[in-house]
């Protein structure tokens, strides 16, 4: 039987992420946008009120929530804006390698470090020339004594200029590929660590991206996640796990423009009758709700199989794939049933469809998205192997 019923613990956290998205995002969400401002303020509440590092089991200071739950909360937050929202999620992908592949004492210093404080982390995976293509990449580490030295640059970094720590890949092995990578936590404050050019963007203008550059950073050997030369692994596990939020959070911006196009379309008049009563714009409306909820289907499958301790690689990118590209075409179509005034920055949907765009880039593109699921389908031994231990 397959049972779509939330617990009352889902729904309350769904309830309290809805109200904070409706009362603490929606009224900044426009103005932050405008200024590419930082939403510090927006940051803090969130933290008060349970909504940041639910991911974080128990022991560290965090609620433990499950995936599923973790996903309801991520609709919540991109329905209310995805620039904050991203901004507010960017310590589960930082911290995900932890989770998986942390010593003990560095889950009590990083993971605790969250929840003790409203402290931020990012993931620093992606470089100039090295996107999609994990293993181009050109930062090293070079072990000398109890220590590692690293010299490298990453770009488009999620709150890269106020994170307090950073996940960092680096080669440990240059002539081995993606068996010659490491993933080490790494501290801003650390001397030759330097927060770079700030992005200027086409969408999620409140979320924070930076280039974080490392020069002959002394990095302790204790720092190192999972083993080393086994950090491609770590990245690809970290993202199986995050990329089911990503999903929820393009299936808030979706619902977003679903609701905006729908309730302007009962109250723009022409031809003599609201605009919902010609079929051209039916057609919109209903496919629009049909991306929405096939997409938080898949986000849901993505993530209860996490849930259930199973490997979701093909499932994540699934949801990742088909809820990115359904919150282009959703907000797309948004503006279209706005007609003329869907171009106007004083009306709601063009910031929705601007904020769409990066959904289909990071975390994966959905190119990378579709090569996953194609490797996975071509290869189905893959999909039925248990999820890979951390240790
Ligand atoms: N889980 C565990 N292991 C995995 C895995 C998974 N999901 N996927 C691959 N692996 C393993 C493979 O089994 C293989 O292992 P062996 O060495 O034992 O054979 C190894 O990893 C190499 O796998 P591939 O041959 O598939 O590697 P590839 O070089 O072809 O790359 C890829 C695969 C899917 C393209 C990968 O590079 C990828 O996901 N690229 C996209 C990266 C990405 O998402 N970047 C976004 C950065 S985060 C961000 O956006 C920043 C932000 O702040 C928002």
């Amino acid at each position: 039987m397959v049972d779509f019923t939330l617990t009352d613990e889902q729904t309350d956290m769904r309830e309290l992420a809805h109200n904070f998205a409706e009362k603490e995002m929606r009224p900044v969400a426009w103005e932050l946008d405008k200024y590419c401002a930082w939403p510090g303020d927006v940051i803090q509440k969130a933290w008060e009120v349970g909504l940041m590092n639910t991911h974080i089991p128990e022991e560290y200071g965090g609620p433990g929530l499950d995936f599923l739950t973790g996903c309801l909360i991520e609709e919540e937050i991109g329905w209310g804006c995805s620039g904050i929202g991203t901004s507010l999620m960017c310590n589960g992908l930082a911290t995900a390698p932890i989770v998986l592949g942390g010593s003990e004492e560095i889950k009590q210093k990083y993971l605790g470090m969250l929840t003790e404080e409203p402290k931020l982390a990012s993931f620093c995976l992606t470089e100039p020339d090295a996107g999609s293509d994990v293993s181009g990449m050109r930062t090293t580490a070079v072990r000398q004594g109890d220590k590692y030295i690293l010299n490298g640059s990453k770009c488009f970094i999620t709150n890269g200029s106020y994170a307090d720590y950073y996940t960092v890949y680096a080669k440990t092995d240059k002539e081995a590929g993606h068996k010659g990578i490491s993933a080490f936590v790494v501290e801003r404050e650390w001397d030759g660590v330097t927060v770079d050019k700030k992005e200027d963007k086409l969408g999620q203008r409140a979320s924070n991206t930076a280039t974080i550059s490392f020069n002959d950073v002394e990095v302790p050997a204790e720092n190192l996640l999972f083993e080393e030369n086994r950090g491609f692994k770590l990245a690809m596990m970290t993202l199986d796990r995050t990329r089911p939020g990503v999903a929820a959070m393009a299936v808030g911006i979706a619902r977003a423009a679903f609701e905006f196009a729908r309730d302007y379309s009962k109250e723009r008049v022409q031809f003599g009758v609201p605009i919902a009563m010609h079929q051209a714009i039916q057609f919109m409306i209903a496919d629009m709700s049909t991306k929405v909820e096939a997409g938080r289907l898949l986000t849901w499958q993505s993530a209860s199989l996490l849930d259930q301790g199973k490997r979701n690689t093909l499932a994540s990118s699934h949801a990742k794939r088909f809820a990115a590209d359904s919150a282009m075409e959703v907000t797309v179509d948004a503006v279209q049933v706005y007609g003329g005034y869907g171009f106007i920055k004083e009306y709601p949907v063009e910031k929705l469809m601007r904020d769409a765009k990066i959904m289909q880039l990071y975390e994966g593109t959905s190119q990378i998205q579709r090569l996953v699921i194609a490797r996975e389908v071509l290869m189905p031994r893959r999909v039925d192997e248990p999820a890979p231990a951390a240790a």
